[in-house]
Parts: C-alpha cells; sequence; structure tokens
C-alpha cells in the first residue's frame, strides 16, 4: 500500500504525527507538503494529491487543512477524485464503503491525531461495496457536464 499526503500549514502538525505513524507501521507514503507551519494556500496540495491518486500512482490520498473543508472542496475538483472530509470511525468506514472515496480529508484544528488514527484505520480496514456503484458512475457523469 502506499499513500499520498499533503496538507496546508493548519494541518502540518498532524500529517508530521501521521507520517510517524505509518513510519512505524511500515506504510509507505509520499509527503507533497507543505513543510512547515508557514501559511500557504491549502488548494496547491489538494491539487498535487488529487492528481497523484487519479493518475494511480497512489492507493489512496490524505488531505489536511485547519478543518478539513478547504482542502476537500478543492481536492474534488480534481477530475476524478471522491474526497471525503471525515470526522469518525464510522465515517471513515463508510467513506470506503459507500463512497468509495480515494482521497479521505482531516481537518488538523479540529480531529486530534489518536481520533485521526483511529478513522484512517478503519477506513483502510474497509471494503468498497459495489452496490453503490451506480452511484460513482453518476458522480463522475457531473464531470462530463
Ligand atoms: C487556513 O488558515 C485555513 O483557512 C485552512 O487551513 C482551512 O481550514 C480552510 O478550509
Amino acid at each position: 500500500m502506499k499513500i499520498a499526503i499533503g496538507s496546508d500549514h493548519g494541518g502540518f502538525e498532524l500529517k508530521e504525527n501521521i507520517k510517524k505513524y505509518f513510519e512505524d507501521k511500515n506504510i509507505q507514503y509520499h509527503d507533497f507538503g507543505t513543510n512547515s507551519n508557514d501559511a500557504v494556500d491549502y488548494p496547491d496540495f489538494a491539487n498535487k494529491v488529487g492528481h497523484a491518486v487519479v493518475e494511480k500512482q497512489y492507493d489512496f490520498g490524505i488531505v489536511i487543512c485547519g478543518t478539513g473543508i478547504g482542502i476537500s472542496i478543492a481536492a474534488n475538483k480534481v477530475k476524478g477524485v471522491r474526497a471525503a472530509l471525515v470526522y469518525d470511525e464510522n465515517t471513515g468506514q463508510l467513506a470506503r464503503q459507500h463512497n468509495n472515496a480515494n482521497v479521505i480529508a482531516l481537518g488538523g484544528r479540529t480531529t486530534p491525531y489518536e481520533k485521526a488514527i483511529k478513522i484512517l484505520e478503519a477506513y483502510m480496514n474497509a471494503s468498497y461495496e459495489p452496490r453503490h456503484e451506480q452511484r460513482i458512475k453518476k458522480i463522475h457523469n457531473i464531470e462530463k457536464e
């Protein structure tokens, strides 16, 4: 499994802690930045992670800003991205089961580290339920309008 991860300054600290968790678990990742607490623009990192995921270089992506809101909106503008802003284990699990989300968005200022790990584990341990395929297709048909 290889994961693409990126954040703005509001998500920087949580991103760094999630990276440590991946290192402990021997999970491969690539960090698309940012690399400090200096203020940056979250769409730049949503764009990088989103393209990396849809170009199939990664199994899924994680994007983090202060609330997860802005960076999830931006990630969903990349064609082929299904970014889910999740806030607990249940929504983490359902984002995979029902929506086949390929990007998970988290809020660095709203979701504590321990909670974020539980959410990511719920997402990673869940499987997509293909009965939702027609809805997923309809999401991507909107991109063609
Ligand atoms: C940056 O201050 C903040 O607006 C950003 O991290 C995010 O929360 C936007 O949705």
